[in-house]
């Protein structure tokens, strides 16, 4: 499966700080936010990831992660001229996509839980079309809402409601099958413009091909899109650091749990950022690996 992380778009909530910056780059505790959405997709398994982002700003994101060789990843890049909306990402990434499942992550999204992976993995296996998640907010109207029937079926799926006829916010995190590129070219924009990934997760769901995965309490889901809400997911990570030992979005832990590069090579990334705690703790990792190769409980299923 490929993936996709969507990191353009003009973050006009967070101006200034996005006038001449990427948002999925600004600091969230101790790394750069695009990493949390580039977790996700390892976490699932992916290893070949396109990074969509601003024109500006492509080189920033190339010399942060590179080739992804460092990582045991294929990471590759693409700009997108304009933010057209989220589904633009299916046009701008049908070459990456080529035929294949794809699970899409937006940019400035965060997810965190012991079962994120096991989830994650679940929903990549079990694809018939495309896999959405469901996930209780107290603001519906500021996302897209997902309404389900009694037996907890997807029904109906609406952008931004007025009147929200439930409250299950739809995440940033998408899977879809090999149609999606095809569903996304045939699009039309709607009222404001923009590509809508509801309009294509509608159609899977006329299909009768969309799957919603709730995720529970134990899951935390945040998006970085405005001053608060960015400043929430550095003292969450915070919290999460120095409360339970472990740092949410470290890559470099990921890649070597998932197999994607052994514990030397993790050593060694740790160790080229000694200087830093962040450095400091994927040498540690490395070093617990080596002493305890097993996989990590929060992999096992
Ligand atoms: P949004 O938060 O909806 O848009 P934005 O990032 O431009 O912010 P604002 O509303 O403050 O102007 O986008 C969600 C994510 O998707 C974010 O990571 C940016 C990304 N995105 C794109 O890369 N291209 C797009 O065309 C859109 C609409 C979003």
């Amino acid at each position: 499966m490929k993936g996709i992380v969507l990191a353009g778009g003009n973050g006009t909530r967070l101006h200034p700080l996005t006038l001449v910056g990427s948002k999925q780059l600004a600091p969230v505790y101790d790394k750069p936010l695009v990493y949390y959405p580039l977790s996700v997709l390892m976490l699932a398994g992916i290893d070949d990831v396109l990074v969509i982002t601003r024109p500006a700003e492509i080189d920033l994101f190339r010399r942060l992660f590179g080739s992804g060789s460092r990582l045991g990843m294929l990471i590759d890049y693409a700009v997108q001229e304009e933010p057209r909306g989220i589904a633009d990402a299916f046009r701008v990434g049908a070459d990456h996509i080529k035929g294949e499942d794809c699970a899409l992550v937006l940019g400035d999204n965060l997810f965190h839980g012991a079962e994120l992976p096991a989830i994650l993995r679940r929903a990549a296996r079990k694809l018939r079309g495309c896999v959405l998640f469901g996930h209780r907010v107290t603001e519906p109207r500021r996302f897209g809402v997902a309404e389900t029937d009694a037996k907890g079926d997807l029904v109906s799926i609406e952008e931004k409601p007025e009147h929200p006829r439930s409250d299950l916010a739809i995440p940033g995190l998408y899977f879809f099958d090999d149609t999606v590129t095809g569903i996304a070219r045939d699009l039309r924009p709607s009222a404001r413009g923009e590509l809508e990934i509801t309009d294509v997760l509608r159609v899977y769901l006329a299909e009768g091909r969309a799957d919603l995965v709730r995720l529970g309490k134990d899951i935390t889901w945040l998006d970085a899109g405005t001053p608060d809400s960015l400043l929430d997911a550095g003292r969450f990570v915070q919290d999460v650091r120095h409360r339970q030992g472990t740092n949410p979005g470290c890559i470099e832990e990921i890649a070597m749990d998932m197999g994607f590069i052994g514990a030397d090579a993790c050593y060694e990334l740790g160790a080229g950022m000694s200087d830093s705690p962040y450095g400091q703790y994927v040498m540690e990792r490395a070093r617990a690996h080596h002493r305890d190769p097993a996989p990590t409980a929060f992999l096992e299923e």
